[in-house]
């Protein structure tokens, strides 16, 4: 059974920029307000650990701090023309109840 949590409220991210949300000891996200839609991905970025919400955004992808690999937002697919697509990220279904942004956590 996959799990939902609670990740904050549609407030408390700022349009355009993304925010670091820990989860769980296990889990911890980067959450992205883009023309108001909520996206959600994996903190980390799978090349060397890139902290991915503080990477600049670009339509709807973002591009890791560290050695400008490119995400998209959407499917966590890479988006970079130079880089190696095998890299991706996990992309989190996210679930809005009113003001309520939540997350589904696959079971693994
Ligand atoms: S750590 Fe993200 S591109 Fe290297």
């Amino acid at each position: 059974m996959e799990k939902i949590m609670p990740i904050g409220k549609i407030s408390d991210f700022d349009e355009g920029k993304g925010k670091s949300v820990k989860i769980d000891d296990d889990t911890q996200v980067a959450v992205f307000k883009i023309g108001g839609k909520i996206f959600v991905i994996e903190e980390s970025c799978p090349h060397q650990g890139g902290p991915l919400s503080e990477g600049e955004v670009e339509g709807l992808n973002v591009i890791c701090p560290w050695h400008q690999m490119k995400y998209e937002l959407e499917s966590g697919n890479s988006s970079s023309d130079a880089w190696d697509k095998e890299y991706k990220v996990k992309a989190f279904k996210v679930i809005l109840e009113g003001e309520d942004v939540k997350i589904e956590i696959p079971d693994l």
